[in-house]
């Protein structure tokens, strides 16, 4: 056990329970972990299937790359370390919105396998819904909303994602969603049906 955790009494087990609170919500609570390059496409999808989802009377909540990364993560930067800090932190507040009864929607790049296996661990394999936004390269950077690309290339940001620094694809996600083809409201719309068996009580 680590040394300073020593005089830690968590209170846990008095309190309400997961259980009560899914079926107070009348959801199986889940982290549905989407992953991708930058530029994917996971904000936007991760927002309409959270609205999709809410529309149809769950309790959803979406936790956001740029949206932590001003807040509770704004002292983190982009380096293996970072990255992998910046994902601990996350995937310990999925747990405890997890323990909220909440559905739970990250949107992370999320670069590494071993990024990934730490998050599914700290959160849990049976909770843990690992959903690989698959747009190639070529398309991130063709669309480049956030202008990241270009700065990438001319060298102005170093150690970007797919540039100067790796990403590598799930090899056995839950779900894929190649975005080429589809709209905004077809991928959402493909993660839903496939997680509404799994979250309806
Ligand atoms: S992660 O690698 O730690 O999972 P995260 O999803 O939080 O990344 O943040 C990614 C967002 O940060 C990108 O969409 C982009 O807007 C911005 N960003 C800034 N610098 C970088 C960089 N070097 N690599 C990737 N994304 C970056």
């Amino acid at each position: 056990m680590n040394h300073r955790n020593n005089n830690i009494h968590p209170i846990f087990d008095r309190l309400i329970q997961r259980k009560d609170r899914e079926e107070r919500l009348q959801q199986n609570a889940k982290v549905l972990w989407l992953t991708g390059l930058s530029g994917s496409g996971k904000s936007t999808i991760a927002q309409a299937l959270e609205r999709k989802l809410y529309n149809e009377g769950f309790f959803p909540q979406v936790l956001d790359g740029d949206n932590i990364r001003i807040g509770i993560n704004n002292n983190l930067g982009f380096s293996i370390d970072d990255r992998t800090e910046n994902i601990r932190r996350i995937s310990e507040v999925a747990k405890l919105y997890l323990n909220s009864g909440l559905i739970t929607i990250n949107s992370f790049i999320s670069p590494t396998k071993e990024i990934r296996n730490f998050a599914k661990q700290i959160i849990g394999s049976e909770n843990f819904i690992e959903i690989f936004i698959n747009t190639p390269l070529e398309i991130c950077e063709k669309r480049d909303v956030k202008g990241l690309y270009k700065k990438a290339r001319a060298g102005e940001i170093k150690g970007f994602t797919g540039i100067d620094s790796p990403y590598e694809a799930p090899e056995n996600p839950a779900l894929e969603v190649k975005t080429e083809d589809l709209s905004i409201e077809e991928s959402a719309q493909k993660i839903y049906d496939y997680i509404l068996p799994i979250i309806r009580i």
